[in-house]
């Protein structure tokens, strides 16, 4: 009887509960040698720049959950936020761990950072899950060229997990706003739609402006940067897979093709 009213959202508090236990029991290994100054001058304000989005406060996007689980009669929902957030503030702990072992000043504010508290604190929910999904998607493949970039051991196995938990937020943001989209009219759904890929495509541009070099170290272009990050866009419904939690693998039904991880992806 307890499975007839078990939701997909109580599976998706199982895989945050599990993966938050098992990444507690991980110490990350402290890099042995400093960082280079071509290292430091090439990592420290970029990666600044994405530990203050990671620790974007996340009240406002969680009121606004607790108030659509109450709409929908999803109790999980609200819960699941709130775990959602805290691995967002476990990233940007971790990254600020790096920074503070290699003496790399961190950020109190920019201005890429304030437009989007801007609009999680005065849009809709909509808006704010895909500002989310767009700041995601975006740091899922920045994280991706920033291991190969460096010659941090501590860097790479960060920038593994960052990829690994956030390819399963971008899963779930995915799910949701699709949902909170259907609620909607036909036509609402579908200028919804157009108006992400616009934010997507804007915010893609102001990225590359600010990190292109990150990018260039780990051997993509601009070209690449675009098509991968659009192809991540357009594939954000499809389960991530590859090294992941098996309360994930299970939830996601684990197939053996990673959309993310092949060769078409610019590397
Ligand atoms: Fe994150």
């Amino acid at each position: 009887m307890r499975e007839l009213t078990k939701t997909p959202y109580e599976d998706w508090l199982a895989y945050f509960e599990a993966n938050a236990k098992a990444r507690a029991k991980e110490t990350l290994a402290f890099d042995e040698r400093p960082l280079s100054e071509r290292e430091r001058q090439l990592i420290g304000r970029s990666l600044a720049q994405f530990q203050l989005g990671e620790r974007s406060e996340g009240h406002n996007l969680i009121g606004r959950i607790t108030a659509y689980s109450h709409e929908v009669g999803e109790p999980a929902l609200t819960r699941l936020a709130v775990l959602l957030i805290d691995e967002e503030y476990r990233h940007a702990a971790m990254l600020a761990q790096f920074m503070e072992h290699h003496s790399l000043p961190l950020l109190e504010h920019h201005w890429v950072d304030s437009c989007f508290r801007y609009i999680r604190r005065f849009g809709g929910l909509d808006l704010m899950l895909t500002t989310l999904l767009i700041a995601l998607t975006i740091a899922s493949q920045y994280y991706r060229s920033l291991g190969p970039a460096s010659r941090s051991p501590m860097l790479k196995r960060m920038c593994v997990i960052l990829r690994e938990e956030e390819a399963a937020q971008i899963h779930l943001l995915n799910q949701l706003i699709e949902e909170v989209r259907g609620r909607r009219p036909s036509f609402g759904y579908w200028w919804r739609g157009q108006a992400a890929k616009v934010i997507f495509g804007g915010a893609l541009l102001i990225v590359w402006f600010n990190h292109s070099r990150i990018y260039r170290r780990s051997g993509i272009g601009f070209a690449g940067f675009w098509r991968v990050n659009w192809r991540q866009w357009r594939q954000s419904g499809t389960p991530p897979t590859g090294s992941i939690n098996p309360t994930l693998a299970h939830l996601l039904r684990f197939n053996d093709t990673d959309p993310l991880t092949g060769p078409e992806n610019g590397q």
